[in-house]
């Protein structure tokens, strides 16, 4: 048997999101030994750029692990030895035969599998597909394909983006990233609820009175005005990273661990969804601030972003799932830049407890005496669970605190990037953490009408001052359902 190779193309190697997580995520691998033995990373972008240009543009980003900082620069150098750079047109395959004599040369006649990561603007993603895949796709091997969000900006869209991709590649070469599968408490989620006997159980109805699903960043577009203006919040942060949160977190148990069985899922419990209405959703903008003395911008102060803009930095939303596990559950999503703090987090709110023998010791707010069980993604990675429990001392006083799995202090070690894991993941063909065409489908489905309608109807955010909170607005939302947004400062 022919020796493996793999080629991994990062094409958009100029860009920002190449430079900060693809590069570095690939050097984290093969530090960590990851990547099988025989390896080349090729940069491809239009600019004129040696393999040494390039190797100086990526060495300024990549970084050990604080825990294994020996030989560091060692396995720096010999990382870059294995990284060339291409000069190509996105859309030409004369440039793409090019490279596939490169990669020909490395691979000395090994089988060959290839991997293109598109870290590029998705108005070029079938030109590079259909080059790419003409004309530098293995001859004897794999070759796959990464592909990261917008996939279009509505049901038609994807779909027309998805048929134009199937022109060229077969749904088994298309790995749709959504780099929040790869958050390792987002990975945990299943662990949680199928290997404990404790959780699952209560996963329903019966147990659950609402679930949270919070993104909260605290700065602005900041220069990304351009892309972000043309998508917003709900298409940026919540028809993907909330929504595939959710799926994982309310699908059926799957019939195996196997990457179909766990998508088959997430599609059935995404098909059970309502579709959104207006009457679902608080949509706001930030407005500019100034706070002791230093001034924070409105979004459509971003230069990048056209006047007048109606685009939303934030949104809040009530969703439900019409099937027998979660009839009436509200599940509650917020997302939103430039708020007052930085995370993301699932809260589950437990019903109260039925006849309470200590409910007059709670006092009429019952909901403060509930349980919950919150999982922060992130920063700050934990797991904890609300209980109640008595006060140490002779009087009869009762808390609530925390049953804490803080990850700082359990697994002191650092939190392998997102990245990492995905790219990982795709070089071995496991797709469990990669979205499929039907699972993009139903995600947009649940969206486009709504979006639809908040564009015809030009519905004018609620603003908010950079820093803040967010929209009252998002409260009231929760209050129709009697719901609470929890909030991190409850943590401690
Ligand atoms: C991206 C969004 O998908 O996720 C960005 O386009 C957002 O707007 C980012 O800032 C957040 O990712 P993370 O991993 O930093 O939480």
């Amino acid at each position: 048997l022919a020796e493996n190779t793999v080629s991994i193309t990062v094409v958009g190697a100029s860009g920002d999101l190449a430079k900060k997580k693809i590069f570095p995520a690939l050097f984290a691998l093969y530090y960590e030994d990851y990547l099988p033995q025989h390896f080349t990373v090729f940069g491809y972008a239009r600019s004129k750029l040696t393999d040494e240009e390039l190797r100086h543009t990526i060495s300024t980003t990549l970084t050990c692990r604080v825990d294994k900082r020996e030989n560091c620069s060692d396995k720096m150098e010999q990382f870059l030895r294995r990284c060339f750079y291409h000069s190509g047109q996105y859309g030409s395959e004369v440039d793409f035969c090019e490279l596939d004599n490169k990669f020909k040369e490395k691979e000395d006649g090994k089988l060959a599998n290839r991997l293109f990561y598109l870290s590029i603007p998705p108005n070029i993603f079938v030109d590079v597909v259909r080059g790419a895949s003409r004309s530098a796709s293995s001859p004897n091997g794999w070759t796959r394909f990464i592909v990261e969000k917008p996939f279009g900006r509505d049901s038609e869209s994807s779909s027309e983006l998805t048929r134009c991709l199937k022109m060229y590649l077969i749904e088994e070469q298309i790995f749709r990233i959504d780099h929040y599968l790869g958050k390792e408490l987002v990975e945990n989620l299943s662990v949680l609820r199928f290997a404990n006997l404790v959780f699952e159980p209560l996963w329903s109805r019966n147990y659950i009175r609402n679930v949270q699903l919070i993104f909260s960043e605290d700065f602005g577009t900041e220069g990304r005005g351009g892309y972000f203006d043309h998508y917003g919040i709900i298409r940026d942060i919540m028809q993907n990273h909330l929504l595939q949160i959710l799926a994982l977190f309310a699908m059926e148990t799957p019939v195996s661990l196997d990457g179909e069985d766990i998508r088959n899922e997430k599609v059935k419990v995404l098909r059970s969804m309502r579709v959104l209405k207006l009457d679902d959703v608080v949509v706001g903008q930030y407005k500019g601030h100034t706070k002791g003395g230093k001034s924070f911008p409105a979004y459509t102060d971003d230069p990048t972003v056209p006047k007048g803009s109606l685009t939303p930095t934030f949104a809040a939303a009530s969703l439900f799932i019409d099937n027998a596990r979660w009839d009436g559950v509200p599940f509650l999503m917020k997302a939103g830049k430039a708020l007052h703090r930085r995370g993301a987090e699932i809260r589950v709110q437990f019903r109260h407890v039925p006849g309470n023998l200590y409910k007059r010791k709670f006092g009429t707010d019952l909901d403060k005496a509930t349980n919950e069980l919150v999982i922060l993604v992130q920063p700050n990675e934990a797991i904890y669970l609300k209980i109640n429990n008595k006060v140490p001392g002779l009087s009869m006083r009762l808390d609530s605190s925390n049953l804490n799995l803080l990850y700082s202090e359990r697994y002191p070690r650092e939190i392998p990037d997102a990245y990492e894991r995905l790219l990982l993941d795709a070089i071995e063909g496991e797709r469990r953490l990669f979205i499929r065409s039907d699972e993009l489908d139903a995600a947009w489905a649940i969206f486009s009408p709504l979006l639809r309608e908040l564009e015809e109807k030009k519905v004018v955010p609620e603003l908010y001052p950079y820093g803040s909170r967010g929209p009252v607005g998002a409260h009231y939302l929760a209050a129709k359902y009697n719901v609470r947004w929890g909030d991190l400062s409850d943590s401690s």
